[in-house]
């Protein structure tokens, strides 16, 4: 009898976006939480829970502390997939098999979404983004400044396309959490994916952070100290 249990995997994504929001909190890093690419709505419902947990468990502390109530930003297609057109996504192991292909990993819509995620938050914390990373992410207010991001999209060029927008726009937080979870996709090739994307996103934005540990499969998650043009 094996010990293998098939659900460890996304179980362990869901406990380490959820211990990734109440980081947040405990490391003082300013900022609201988002992801890119919610699909079945599971790690957003957990982030949104996490939010709500950690401001109810530390209510007295969290004002002292400077720290304020935090949003949700959630962001996906609601179409699935799209087509691999960039090299770093056409030679990917994963997308040449199909199993990355457009459309796939299509999942519920933006009304289930907000309906899964509002038994936590209320709905003006719940800010839902549909359509193609690279034309919503400009039209965020550019106040707004993120302490964990879970990027949860797959592909090179989706990863590249959440990273330019964030970075040029300078909405990543001093401290702030990356989660990558398909980091280690691809069998961990540095030239595809999401390892691919970052390693352009640090050279272009000058990036200053830490690995800080890898997680469930295939997941990494990153500490951003510092970049190009970000000012306290
Ligand atoms: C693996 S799924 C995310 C899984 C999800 N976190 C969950 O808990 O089920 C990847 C998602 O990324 C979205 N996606 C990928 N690339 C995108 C892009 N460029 N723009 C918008 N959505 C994208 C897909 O629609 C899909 O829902």
């Amino acid at each position: 009898m094996s010990n293998f249990n098939a659900n460890w995997h996304i179980q362990e994504v869901l406990n380490e976006v959820t211990k990734g929001v109440i980081k947040t909190y405990l490391r003082g890093i300013s900022g609201h939480v988002a992801e890119f690419g919610t699909m079945t709505g599971r790690t957003a419902e957990a982030i949104t829970s996490a939010v709500a947990a950690a401001e109810s468990v530390y209510e007295k502390k969290l004002p002292r502390m400077g720290v304020e109530s935090r949003s949700v930003y959630l962001f996906d297609s609601f179409e699935g997939l799209p087509e691999a057109t960039e090299d770093a996504d056409i030679r990917s192991p994963i997308v040449a098999s199909g199993v990355w292909g457009p459309g796939t990993c299509l999942g519920i819509s933006p009304e289930q979404l907000r309906a899964a995620c509002s038994k936590h938050l209320p709905n003006e914390r719940i800010h839902i983004f549909e359509g193609w990373f690279k034309d919503t992410i400009p039209t965020l207010d550019e106040r707004i400044e993120f302490a964990l991001v879970h990027v949860d999209c797959d592909m090179y060029a989706s990863t590249r396309d959440v990273l330019d927008g964030l970075f040029s726009r300078r909405q990543i937080a001093e401290g702030a959490l990356l989660y990558f979870d398909d980091w280690d996709c691809n069998a961990s090739r540095p030239d595809l994916g999401e390892r691919q994307a970052w390693s352009e996103a640090v050279e272009k934005y000058s990036i200053k952070f830490s690995p800080s540990h890898a997680y469930a499969a295939v997941g990494q998650a990153m500490i951003v100290h510092d970049y190009d043009g970000f000012t306290r």
